[in-house]
């Protein structure tokens, strides 16, 4: 573990070590189940050996489509929802400055990922005047919503730069064969990349669905995929829940979630996380979330929302454990000044840096909570790089891979999700979906 450290301490009253090393055996077995490719939904392991597999050619060509793209556009939409955008939403937000202009990136915006005029009408105007390129990201080509933001945004730009200049700053991302947006694509000689076959949305932040954004953000792709490489590597090598911290986290869990501690609240301390934990929630909640099984996620931002949260996870019912996600150094540290008359009596703090005051804060709600019934545990991630998060958005991948097969559930596809599709479709009379 070089970047990313877990602390179990703080569910020990709950999950003794006997019954966590007791989970060893099936945990060995489920393993070699992932690894050789015989679990439930085996044709979408793609994500399981990406890092030390992705080929330098693909490397460098989204690196040289990101640099022409910055050059060529002062304004980059993001256009997905789901898998298909939240990984590039949390990486952009992790690693780039929390507000202000960021320096070597095109404006990041994001759309596809709800349905209103106002947000995307808020977005035309936001756009306007800017140089716009469209990153158009949809694995199955047919995902309604940013089918329809990507037609809007599409006819602005053509209506502002002309359909010539429009298909130079369009880059889709896709299928390599099929799909409404594949077909779209090559009848306008756009830029593709491609979404492997056996990479669900879910687990495609490594790939160029993620991989692009990131980029023109101006964030060094290599460094996150070499973070991801050494937790593959790591969780690759041995099942030993002394040593494979990602399966000691699932092997946690899941005692916990066994003894009716059914939701997980991933609680962050750090606001560069937010999105983050968006994209944990995804891939959680999508992964483990069937046959009427799986903890549900939910997440807290502190210390936020110890104002409004706190007194809920300190009081309400016991059916939560926690997990704090930590940032250990903050990128800008700030110290706080002495103050000669004291009249905020903050003088105690004089000369302590914000991230002491946050790490106290942490200790005193983890013991806290922990005194209130709620078991927890710690992820400390030890800086805010490129290397920690791709380290850390590998640890998720596996954990909650086999966070699914304790759970005898398929942790790769998703059928719940299209029930909602097709009464909608039916509701807008979408051919070939009328009501009977
Ligand atoms: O994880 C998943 O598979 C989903 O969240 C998809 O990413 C999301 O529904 C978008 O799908 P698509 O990329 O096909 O547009």
């Amino acid at each position: 573990m070089l970047n990313l450290s877990l602390n179990i301490d703080n569910t020990k009253p709950f999950v003794s070590d006997e019954e966590l090393n007791g989970l060893q055996g099936e945990i060995g077995r489920l393993h070699e189940v992932l690894e050789k490719g015989q679990g439930l939904g085996h044709d979408y392991l793609g994500w399981l050996h990406l890092p030390s597999h992705i080929e330098e050619a693909e490397i460098a060509a989204i690196e040289e489509t990101a640099s022409a793209i910055r050059a060529q556009c002062d304004a980059f939409v993001v256009i997905g929802i789901g898998g298909s955008y939240l990984g590039a939403r949390a990486a952009i937000n992790f690693c780039q400055p929390l507000l202000g202009e960021k320096k070597g990136s095109s404006e990041i915006f994001y759309a596809g990922h709800n349905i209103s005029g106002d947000y995307l009408s808020d977005l035309l105007d936001a756009l306007r005047g800017k140089r716009v390129c469209l990153n158009v990201i949809s694995k199955s080509g047919t995902t309604t919503e940013p089918a329809i933001a990507f037609r809007i945004l599409k006819e602005a730009l053509e209506k502002d730069v002309g359909v010539e200049e429009a298909r130079k700053r369009i880059v889709a991302t896709t299928d390599e064969k099929k799909g409404a947006l594949k077909q779209l694509a090559d009848a306008e000689g756009y830029k593709t990349f491609v979404i492997p076959d056996d990479v669900g949305g879910r687990y495609s932040v490594l790939t160029p669905v993620g991989l692009l954004p990131i980029a023109v953000a101006g964030i060094d792709v290599r460094r996150l995929l070499q973070g991801a490489r050494d937790e593959e590597a790591q969780t690759t090598a041995s099942p030993d829940l002394k040593h494979n911290t990602a399966y000691r986290y699932a092997a946690v869990r899941h005692l916990l979630y066994l003894q009716g501690k059914t939701t997980e609240v991933m609680a962050s301390f750090h606001p560069s996380l937010q999105y983050v934990v968006e994209w944990w929630k995804q891939l959680t909640g999508e992964s483990e979330g069937k046959n009427h099984r799986g903890l549900f996620p939910a997440s807290v931002e502190y210390t936020t929302d110890l104002h409004s949260m706190g007194q809920w996870m300190q009081e309400g019912q016991r059916t939560i454990f926690e997990t704090f996600l930590r940032v250990g150094h903050s990128n800008r540290d700030l110290q706080i000044p002495q103050s000669e008359d004291d009249r905020d009596g903050l003088n105690y703090l004089a000369g302590r840096n914000l991230d002491h005051v946050n790490e106290k804060a942490y200790e005193g709600t983890a013991q806290a909570h922990l005194a209130g019934g709620v078991p927890n545990m710690t992820l400390t991630l030890k800086n805010r790089d490129p290397e920690t998060l791709g380290q850390l958005f590998y640890f998720f991948e596996r954990a909650i891979a086999l966070s699914g097969y304790l759970l005898h559930v398929n942790p790769f596809d998703q059928p719940g999700v299209e029930f909602y599709k097709k009464n909608m479709f039916q509701l807008l009379n979408k051919p070939g979906y009328e009501k009977r």
